[in-house]
């Protein structure tokens, strides 16, 4: 890649794809993958910003193991990632381009310019000891999602998130957190600047009361581990409210639209999105939608980025009833 984007500084067309560069007339993204020093090499970091310069666009390499041995910078950015870009370089070409994929309403891209989001994604992690924690399924998926469609159609995002394996998504701030008090820190402190939260993460109802310091060595015994309840950190924003608008999920076993309505409640929330296990760590999810207006309604099971979808244009629907 370092000869292309050489070629493309210099306005090179000596081949197929250099020919191309230099006559297109539509966006052009770079992916670049090469060796850590050649890509910290000043030659090509001066052409690089020749190139932004111009208008010409960049998806940074990822760090990780190279083709030559080496770790370091000047892996090929995680495909996902490059998607993203792609689709935020194209802007409202993209959207419509990606409507298939998302099922994203045609003219309904920036519905959320002007919105400060706040999403929180994946599980939470409660150590036992320096080795070993509880936590939960949770993939992330679902929050990492309605992070993505939010920020496509226009909004501010943050995604506060537990461990996952995800890539954030282009465009969007991103905070990791690990336990259910670090996931309750992190929100606390910035809910009061968002217009919109969409609580996604399944955070730990129950953290061990007192992590040993050191791995705790087995003996024959049976072992228990003393748990305390967690703060909630929904139902904290639901009593300190300022005028956001609070989504949450409800993840049931049993009774899924009584329990979900009496969390919505509970909590004090706008909208609750309430799936059953079939979801967790699952590409697809099967949502029912309860708003505090009554409003009740079931979706057959679909792609999370379309769950996603749905979500923000029920957020969106509500938003005008909501104070600001
Ligand atoms: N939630 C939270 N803080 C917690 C636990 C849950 O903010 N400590 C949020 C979740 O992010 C979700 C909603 O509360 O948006 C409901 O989570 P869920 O696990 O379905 O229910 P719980 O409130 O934990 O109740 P229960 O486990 O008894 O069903």
């Amino acid at each position: 890649t370092a000869n292309i984007i050489a070629k493309a500084a210099a306005g090179t067309a000596d081949d197929l794809l250099s020919t191309i560069i230099a006559a297109a007339t539509v966006p052009v993204l770079f992916a670049p993958a090469m060796n850590t020093a050649m890509w910290e090499s000043p030659i090509l970091q001066a052409n690089i910003r020749r190139l932004s310069g111009l208008g010409f666009h960049f998806v940074e390499p990822a760090r990780g193991e190279l083709a030559c041995g080496t770790e370091g910078k000047g892996k090929l950015a995680d495909v996902a990632v490059i998607f993203d870009a792609a689709l935020e370089t194209l802007g409202n070409i993209g959207e419509s381009g990606a409507e298939a994929k998302t099922g994203a309403k045609a003219g309904a891209e920036h519905d959320l310019a002007g919105e400060r989001v706040l999403v929180t994604a994946g599980p939470t992690r409660e150590a036992i000891d320096p080795v070993r924690y509880v936590s939960n399924r949770s993939s992330g998926r679902m929050g990492y999602a309605i992070a993505a469609a939010a920020k496509k159609r226009g909004a501010e995002v943050l995604l506060i998130s537990g461990p996952t394996d995800l890539a954030v998504p282009t465009g969007v701030r991103h905070i990791g957190v690990t336990t259910a008090e670090e996931m309750h820190e992190a929100c606390m402190e910035r809910y009061r600047d968002s217009t919109l939260v969409v609580m996604a993460a399944a955070v730990a109802d129950y953290a061990p009361v007192n992590a040993a310091r050191e791995k705790i060595k087995k003996s024959g015994a049976k072992m228990t581990v003393e748990m305390a309840r967690t703060k909630d950190v929904l139902k904290s924003m639901g009593a300190e409210r300022t005028g956001q608008l609070l989504v949450g999920f409800a993840l049931e076993t049993e009774n899924l639209v009584e329990n979900a309505s009496k969390k919505l409640k509970e909590k004090g929330l706008d909208m609750v999105v309430a799936n059953g296990v079939s979801g967790i760590d699952s590409e697809q999810n099967r949502v029912t939608i309860l708003d505090s207006s009554g409003g009740v309604e079931e979706f057959a099971p679909m792609d999370k980025e379309r769950v996603a979808e749905k979500i923000l244009d029920r957020a969106v629907a509500l938003r005008g009833s909501v104070q600001t």
